[in-house]
């Protein structure tokens, strides 16, 4: 039984955004069509220093990014990630890394020897990187900026690596287009808000329910008309293709099963 005050009750009764914070993270879509106006240099500083704003583990800052406005550079990276047409016609592309590079020289400046074998300091970088980014998306969106996250930097890590020059113990996360709208797409519904809050512990009650309720809602978006996920022996064109259908093909086939091999070579041991 729920131990909320009356205060708290009627507030939860009519519970609605309470900020102008809370209104701009809900009305967040990526986008993925922009126009080419040029971004401010000063706009691509204050979005990543509202980045280093976030939280990070230890303040140890395990991430670094790198803004690419160069055109050619842009169009090889659309390529590398998978022929996305709105890498190239974004203005700004961040690509947001995991980097225990800083902390190597400034281990070694120390007379210290840093430990990057194991799991633990990857996932610090990660998590670091994750949390600045989300923030940068937020600060871009609150200029009237549209991004898109970009996994699919992960897709050729060796040329990434590469065409950016970067460094041991440099590793990119994901990448993120930054340019003025030129669509407004439709908003992914989430999932309800009781598929994944649990209170005080796990609880799978009414799970199936929540999903083919989504599953439904999600179909008639229509957002992933023309858009399904290729699986082999099944069809592009399913009728009832939802959220299910979307995310059980999406994770039941193998993805950049080398990244383990590149994070090796980087300096990432992983063990
Ligand atoms: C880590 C991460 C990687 C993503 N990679 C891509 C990508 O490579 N290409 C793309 O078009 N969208 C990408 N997205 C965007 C998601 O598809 C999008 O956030 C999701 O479908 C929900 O839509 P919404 O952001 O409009 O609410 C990525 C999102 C995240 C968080």
């Amino acid at each position: 039984m729920s131990q909320l005050s009356e205060a708290a009750l009627s507030r939860e009764a009519t519970a609605k955004p309470q900020s102008c914070v809370i209104e701009q993270i809900h009305q967040h879509v990526s986008i993925r069509r922009y126009k080419p106006d040029p971004i401010p240099r000063e706009w691509v500083e204050a979005i990543v220093a509202a980045g280093q704003r976030a939280a990070t583990s230890s303040n140890l800052q395990a991430y670094s990014v790198v803004a690419v406005t160069d055109a050619q550079t842009r169009t090889t990276l659309a390529h590398l990630c998978g022929e996305q047409a709105h890498i190239a016609q974004a203005p700004v592309f961040l690509a947001w890394c995991a980097d225990l590079a800083r902390l190597e020289r400034a281990c070694e400046l120390r007379g210290y020897k840093q430990v990057t074998r194991y799991v633990e300091n990857f996932l610090v970088a990660v998590v670091d990187v994750s949390l600045a980014m989300q923030n940068a998306t937020l600060a871009a969106e609150s200029f009237g900026l549209g991004t898109c996250y970009i996994g699919a930097i992960r897709n050729n890590p060796r040329e990434v690596i590469r065409l950016l020059r970067l460094p041991r113990l440099v590793f990119p996360i994901a990448g993120m287009t930054l340019g003025f709208p030129d669509a407004a797409p439709k908003r992914h519904p989430r999932l309800p808000l009781r598929a994944v809050l649990h209170w005080e512990c796990y609880d799978r009650t009414g799970e199936d329910e929540h999903l083919l309720a989504y599953d439904r809602t999600m179909a008639e978006t229509g957002i992933y008309d023309g858009r399904q996920v290729a699986f082999p022996g099944k069809p592009t064109d399913m009728p009832d293709y939802g959220w299910l259908e979307h995310s059980a093909r999406r994770v039941a086939q193998p993805m950049r099963i080398e990244l383990r091999q590149v994070l090796r070579e980087q300096g990432f041991e992983l063990e």
